[in-house]
């Protein structure tokens, strides 16, 4: 009996020493705060009395500076939310170090060059928002490594190349946005990987080759094309398993054949943009059945016929 105790004990006091011992030895919040002034030194202000000069300063906790947020056990920094400040600079690779990290949202500000690789290591990582800044190079494929990410928002930014298919890999991926770069090739299939993708925006790019398989992600909400180099037809069932599909954004690409008749299962379409492509064919009836629809864009393709007539239909569609 008294050896079971002993034993017990020894076991509890070695899995304490172990976790106690990991935390002295893992990084901590020291670590956050060196990653943070380390952040802070690579930002260029767009003006000298910048509120963050004062702020951010080593003489209270990091916890307590603007746009950073800790968890309440252990004050690890958990959120870095600096949208819209007016800083730029680039992200140095100490950022690895904010092993807590799961929201970053640096959008709107003038931050570039590429994302440091170290940001692989930011297993937490649920929110990216780094959209409106002048990041270029490649979109990283250690993107495929971060098991929780929900958002990943780059727009606007000077990214160049292919989408990494690694990207098919994050399977907890809800929105991607990539609209206003500088990317092309063909869009990988792994895209169609992404089992719980709501909205994706890939417009503005200079993509080419056929629209992935997404058509069968039935979480999709919103799909957006627009202003690509694509072409290839629309799938035939393009509807039958995506019930929830608000929006369509195809406009401005190189689709051709006909749109096709189970246009009509997406019934809670709203808005359907075709404009400028190659289609050709009828305008399917079903079209008529659409309840919620709010606009059409049609013009500038081959369509023969009229739009199928229904009076709310007829006051809707943008030629
Ligand atoms: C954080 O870790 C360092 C060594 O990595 C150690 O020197 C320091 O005391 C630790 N700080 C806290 C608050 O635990
Ligand atoms: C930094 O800003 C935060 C939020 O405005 C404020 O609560 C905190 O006291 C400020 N810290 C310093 C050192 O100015
Ligand atoms: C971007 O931030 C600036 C302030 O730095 C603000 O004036 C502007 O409205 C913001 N733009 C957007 C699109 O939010
Ligand atoms: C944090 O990251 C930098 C660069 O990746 C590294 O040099 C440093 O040793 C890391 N660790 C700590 C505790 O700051
Ligand atoms: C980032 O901040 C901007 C401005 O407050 C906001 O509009 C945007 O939704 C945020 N992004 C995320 C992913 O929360
Ligand atoms: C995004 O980029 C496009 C094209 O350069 C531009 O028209 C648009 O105004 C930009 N949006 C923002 C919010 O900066
Ligand atoms: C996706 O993950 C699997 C399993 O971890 C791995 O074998 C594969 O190489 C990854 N794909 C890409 C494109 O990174
Ligand atoms: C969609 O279909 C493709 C090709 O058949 C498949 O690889 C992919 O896993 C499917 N996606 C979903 C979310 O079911
Ligand atoms: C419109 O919906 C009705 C009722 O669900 C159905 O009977 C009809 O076939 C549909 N029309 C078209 C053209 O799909």
């Amino acid at each position: 009996m008294e050896k079971t105790w002993f034993l017990y004990l020894t076991a509890v006091s070695l899995v304490q020493c172990f976790l106690v011992c990991l935390a002295m030895n893992g990084p901590n919040s020291t670590t956050d705060q060196s990653a943070l002034l380390a952040f802070k030194s690579h930002i260029s202000l767009d003006h000298p009395y910048h509120r963050l000069v004062n702020n951010w300063s080593s003489a209270t906790s990091v916890c307590d500076w603007i746009g950073v947020s800790c968890s309440k056990r252990h004050r690890r920094v958990t959120a870095l939310n600096l949208p819209d400040m007016g800083i730029g600079g680039t992200i140095p690779p100490h950022i690895g170090n904010l092993s807590f990290l799961s929201y970053f949202n640096i959008t709107n500000n003038t931050f570039h060059d590429h994302l440091p690789s170290e940001m692989a290591r930011l297993h937490r990582l649920k929110f990216v928002d780094f959209g409106i800044n002048n990041f270029g190079g490649g979109v990283p494929a250690w993107f495929g490594n971060l098991p929780e990410l929900q958002y990943l928002h780059l727009r606007n930014n000077s990214f160049t190349g292919l989408v990494p298919a690694s990207i098919g890999n994050i399977s907890t991926l809800e929105s991607l946005d990539l609209r206003y770069n500088f990317m092309e090739g063909r869009v990988p299939e792994e895209i169609g990987y992404l089992p719980k993708l709501k909205k994706l925006f890939m417009g503005f790019n200079h993509f080419s080759g056929s629209i992935p398989t997404i058509f069968n992600i039935s979480s999709l909400e919103l799909i957006d094309f627009s202003s690509n180099m694509l072409s290839g037809i629309l799938p035939k069932d393009l509807c039958i398993f995506v019930p929830k599909l608000k929006f369509i954004y195809l406009s401005w690409n190189e689709i051709d054949g006909q749109i096709p008749l189970t246009l009509g299962e997406c019934r809670e379409l709203q808005i359907i943009s075709l404009s400028l492509n190659k289609f050709s064919g009828f305008v399917p009836k079903a079209i008529g059945n659409l309840t919620l629809l709010q606009r059409l864009y049609f013009g500038g393709n081959d369509f023969k016929g009229m739009i199928p007539y229904s009076s709310l239909l007829f006051s809707l569609v943008r030629i």
